[in-house]
């Protein structure tokens, strides 16, 4: 029973997955193998409803057998009996009609039975969600301050399961209130693991993290949330308006708050010239849209709530160098602090203080002057840039 959920799940996860993926599959030409795979799950689960629909049968039928068979046997046993002298008819019949209350209520018992072990497969389920640990306890948690964006870490390392190598190793950083931090290096070292460790979607596995001060660990999560902003590398669009996915976290929000976030992420323009303004329709997940202002619509989502803190993890990586540039100038003007991981040096190099990190631990920080002047990791970074520029 328990094998035919799990089947069931493969198969119908897979299903989704074919779908959202249709543009990959078509492109690399594997639809055919894609329906082939499919097929494989969906013959597992026909075979196991099968197994399923033979046992109910069997069940069935011996039950019906039972049903049909045995008040015949009591009565020819009975008869037998009664011509022979060892019971009286009286007894008989009354043996037969007591046997009738019985074996019907035995038969339908049989059929619950198995009913009752498909139940037990779901309940295992649940026990899956209901043995996952909360992610706070509330009452030892305090809802967080109104925050103005300071971020300590100490020795911090993280990795994502017990069996992985950490992802973070270590790391011991300092942000203060409005700075603009830039965090380089190359692809896996550790760059969004930080971000997000930094705004405490993550944890810690070892070392402490304080906003303000205020350790982590007693922090209520959402009200930390709700004052950081973070622009992840794959945003997601849902499928409602411009204006309810810009303002997401608040529906209520005022067309006014939500065209100034708008405005600030260089992306008001682009939207008033769609077909119907902010009440455009995304119902594609935002499919119609181009990925660079995929983008902005997630930054504006981040800037709507005013954040102390914002993350921008590549998250003008699809933008042209220029309007890059536009949206960074913006966001200089705003109050709060900005943690942002990027590639284009134009963007890097005004930073307060650019993080290096490789391996997930940082190698160096400073400015751009002074890390150009070590002659380090970052120099080595700037030295490929250019060259790969002007050549
Ligand atoms: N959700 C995740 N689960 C498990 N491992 C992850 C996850 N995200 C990242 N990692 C691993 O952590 C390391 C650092 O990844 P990441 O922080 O995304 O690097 P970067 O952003 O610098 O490219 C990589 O080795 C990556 O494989
Ligand atoms: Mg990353």
């Amino acid at each position: 029973m328990a094998q035919n959920l799990s089947v069931q799940a493969r198969s119908e996860s897979y299903q989704v997955e074919m779908l959202a993926g249709m543009e990959s599959l078509k492109a690399m030409g594997s639809e055919q193998r894609a329906v082939e795979h499919w097929s494989g799950l969906f013959v597992d689960t026909l075979n196991i409803a099968l197994d399923r629909g033979r046992l109910a049968a069997w069940v069935e039928s011996l039950t019906g057998t039972l049903r049909l068979a045995s008040p015949l046997i009591i009565l020819v046993v009975g008869a037998l009996l009664v011509l022979g002298g060892t019971l009286t008819l009286g007894t008989m019949l009354a043996m037969s009609a007591l046997a009738a209350g019985f074996l019907t209520p035995l038969g339908n018992l049989v059929a619950t039975a198995s009913q009752f072990q498909l139940l037990g497969s779901y309940l295992e389920r649940l026990d899956d969600v209901f043995d996952t640990e909360a992610e706070q306890e509330r009452a030892r948690v305090r809802p967080a301050p109104k925050l103005a964006g300071q971020i300590e870490l100490e020795q911090v390392s993280f990795r994502y399961g017990p069996v992985a190598t950490d992802a973070v190793k270590d790391v011991t950083l300092r942000v203060q209130p409005g700075q603009f931090v830039a965090l380089v290096g190359r692809s896996g070292s550790g760059k969004s693991t930080l971000a997000s460790l930094l705004v405490g979607l993550y944890r810690p596995t070892q070392g402490r993290i304080a906003f303000d001060g205020g350790d982590l660990r007693g922090l209520e999560v959402r009200s930390l949330r709700s004052q950081v902003g973070i622009v992840t590398q794959r945003p997601y669009l849902f499928g409602a308006c411009v204006r309810a996915n810009i303002a997401l976290a608040d529906p209520t929000l005022s067309l006014d708050a939500v065209e100034g976030a708008a405005r600030t992420a260089q992306v008001h323009e682009d939207i008033v010239a769609m077909p119907m303004g902010y009440e455009t329709l995304l119902s594609d997940g935002g499919a119609s849209l181009s990925g660079g202002q995929r983008q902005r619509l997630a930054l504006a989502r981040a800037l709507v709530r005013k954040p102390a803190v914002l993350v921008l993890d590549e998250a003008t990586s699809a933008l042209d160098a220029i309007t890059e540039q536009q949206v960074q100038a913006a966001l200089s003007q705003l109050q709060c602090t900005r943690v942002v991981i990027a590639h284009r040096l134009s963007t890097v190099r005004s930073a307060d203080l650019i993080v290096v990190m490789d391996e997930g631990r940082v190698v160096e920080q400073g400015t751009h002057e002074a890390l150009l002047h070590r002659g380090g990791y970052y120099a080595h970074l700037v030295a490929a840039q250019l060259a790969s520029t002007t050549s």
